[in-house]
């Protein structure tokens, strides 16, 4: 496929170099179209050696070959990554004064901008403007990453780690349809962890490998996208706001917060049923005699909870079950006693399910059938939620 990457004059710059790399290896053909202020912080050379194709910010050079038309048009994808506000604000507005801004109005592919900004800079609210002048347009802005800027400063606006601006970018070549746009969806990940004192804890298996899919896959369909990541190592979802916590009471705060005014809740996390009754305040120390035991207590159900405050919103509520048998009888009990729309079950064990990159599952529908999800890339369970999402809410 042929992929342009614009790159604008922000410090990420660099960042678009390893994004280049992973298009060239999957087999893409890219031309790099960076600014002018683009190659102060990462020079031609490096452009052109990595992309294999001749580098211009210009419409005056290879006149002949009318680049600032044929670029553009002959793209099956526009990927700016950084997209400076500067960058953002001339596409906003139609501007045309170099090769990529002339790109940007030629291309009739999808269009994807990674900002990359200051905090201050991608709150003001000529930039939110801007952002939703694009969006409105078809255009798919990944919200940037919470964390470290330039300088000591952290906030919103990092640009999102390149192999996740890349996952996106797949995505939308696939065809992702972009059923999910202005949708507020809130997915659960990871592993919620039960504190026995302050060294040890109880907790489970998931690695959040099949949230953060389901965070991914809704951002590629055009969802704004918070994640409550129970535990999980994995670099964010682009365009996803991650919420971190620990503890299921932690995870239940973060989620009944995160609903309020959400389309969509996909509680994807392995939350402890459990918890220790008394959470010792220092080391619990080997003895000569038998330890005493750990006395559990319930943990709230946060799936129920949510079902019975259902009002306006979440207008769609999806549960995930994890059984080691009877996975099908026990999922429809399930779906019928907490009162979701959509179960999702699966077969957990050894290599089935927990921290492996694939899945397989059952989608069970409130008042619908069945849909079976064959083993495949927890993408593919994720997009089987989305589908069966995207139906109930239209
Ligand atoms: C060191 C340095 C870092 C910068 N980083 C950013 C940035 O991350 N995002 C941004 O929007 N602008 C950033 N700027 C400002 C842009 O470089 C400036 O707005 C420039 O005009 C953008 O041009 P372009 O959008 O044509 O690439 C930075 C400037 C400097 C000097």
């Amino acid at each position: 496929m042929k992929v342009v990457l614009g790159v604008a004059g922000g410090i990420a710059a660099y960042k678009a170099c390893e994004l280049l790399r992973l298009f060239t290896e999957s087999g893409h053909e890219v031309r790099v179209v960076p600014t002018r202020d683009a190659l102060r912080f990462v020079g031609e050379p490096t452009w052109a050696a990595l992309s294999g194709h001749p580098v211009t910010t210009d419409v005056w050079e290879s006149v002949h070959e009318v680049p600032h038309v044929r670029i553009g048009q002959s793209a099956d994808l526009v990927v700016v990554a950084p997209a400076t506000a500067d960058l953002l604000a001339k596409a906003a507005h139609g501007l045309a004064g170099d090769l990529l801004t002339n790109t940007l109005l030629t291309a009739r592919c999808p269009v994807v901008f990674a900002p990359a900004m200051h905090t201050e800079m991608w709150q003001h609210p000529a930039t939110r403007a801007n952002v939703a002048t694009l969006r409105e347009r078809g255009a798919i802005v990944i919200d940037p990453a919470v964390g470290r800027l330039t300088g000591a400063d952290t906030g919103p606006g990092r640009l999102p780690d390149p192999a996740e601006i890349f996952q996106v970018c797949l995505r939308v070549l696939r065809g992702a349809p972009r059923d999910l746009a202005g949708r507020k969806v809130v997915v659960s990940a990871g592993g919620t962890r039960e504190a026995v004192d302050p060294v040890r804890f109880i907790g489970n298996r998931s690695s959040g490998l099949q949230g953060y899919a389901l965070a991914r896959t809704a951002a590629a369909r055009g969802a704004e996208v918070t994640v409550v990541a129970a535990n999980v190592t994995l670099p964010d979802p682009a365009g996803a706001t991650v919420v971190r916590v620990e503890s299921t009471a932690q995870l239940r705060e973060a989620v009944l917060a995160a609903s309020a005014g959400a389309d969509v809740v996909v509680l994807a996390a392995a939350v402890a049923d459990f918890r220790p009754a008394d959470r010792h305040d220092v080391k619990i120390k080997k003895t000569d005699g038998e330890p005493e035991p750990i006395r559990l207590t319930k943990n709230p159900d946060i799936l129920a909870e949510l079902g019975q405050r259902r009002g306006t919103y979440p207008k769609v509520i999806v549960g995930f079950a994890a059984e080691t048998h009877d996975v099908l009888a026990n999922g429809q009990a399930k779906l019928a006693r907490k009162g979701c729309d959509l179960l999702v079950v699966n077969q957990v064990g050894e290599r089935l399910a927990f921290g492996t990159p694939d899945n397989a599952a059952t989608v069970l529908v409130a008042g619908g059938d069945p849909i079976e999800v064959p083993r495949g890339p927890k993408e593919d369970v994720a997009d089987a939620v989305w589908d069966a999402v995207a139906a109930r809410l239209s």
